[in-house]
């Protein structure tokens, strides 16, 4: 349990593996005066992910997890996340499935973000299928992170019409503009619950 007093703030960790805009716009939410919580640890499974630059570029800590060993890979998250002391993991663009026995040790503490309106189209490529099937709306959804795959209870979702003249680009900006309106939303929700 988390109890926040007078200017106490929660621990967040960010996990990503690419461009890092929600990233980025958490870590200009938690410089906000208000803000209940601070990005303290960024981790990445990528090397390469551009994301990583705001850990530079704003001071905060990071870890890139090399995967080729799935155990080794997850114990050294456990390690970085308990010697931090952090108090939530928000998933954010993490192009990789965490364990059962990971999602346990922090049960209720992990939260994601996802391109589409779930629980339609879980996994990858969600606007192209939502496209193919000629959906009128797309999305996205921010959900605690359970063993099933894109299946934990949902915290916030966001519908956004698809119009005739959309394409996949088009759709991909608008969703990620709406997903930098409800992940910082999102968190405001969980951090009362820790
Ligand atoms: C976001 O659209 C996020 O919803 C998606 O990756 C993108 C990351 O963008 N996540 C997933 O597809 C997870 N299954 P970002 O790196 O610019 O934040």
């Amino acid at each position: 349990m988390v109890k926040l007093t007078g200017n106490e703030k929660v621990n967040i960790a960010v996990f990503i593996s690419g461009t890092g805009s929600n990233l980025k716009n958490l870590i200009s939410h938690s410089l906000k005066k208000k803000s209940k919580f601070r990005i303290s640890l960024i981790i990445s499974n990528n090397p390469k992910a551009k994301g990583l630059n705001f850990a530079n570029k704003y001071k905060i800590k990071k870890t890139v997890i090399n995967y080729k060993k799935f155990d080794n890979a997850e114990k050294t998250i456990l390690k970085k996340l308990k010697k931090n002391n952090i108090d939530l993991v928000c998933l954010a663009g993490f192009m990789k499935i965490l364990s059962a026995n990971l999602i346990k040790k922090f049960n209720g503490k992990i939260i994601n973000i996802h391109p589409s309106l779930l629980p339609k189209y879980k996994g990858l490529n969600t606007h192209e299928r939502a496209m193919k099937n000629n959906e009128k709306f797309c999305g996205c959804t921010v959900h605690y992170v359970n063993s099933k795959l894109d299946s934990g209870k949902i915290i916030i979702q966001k519908k956004i019409r698809i119009f005739k003249n959309d394409n996949i680009e088009k759709i991909k900006k608008k969703v990620l503009k709406q997903e930098h309106q409800i992940y910082p939303k999102a968190i405001s929700k969980v951090i009362i619950n820790l």
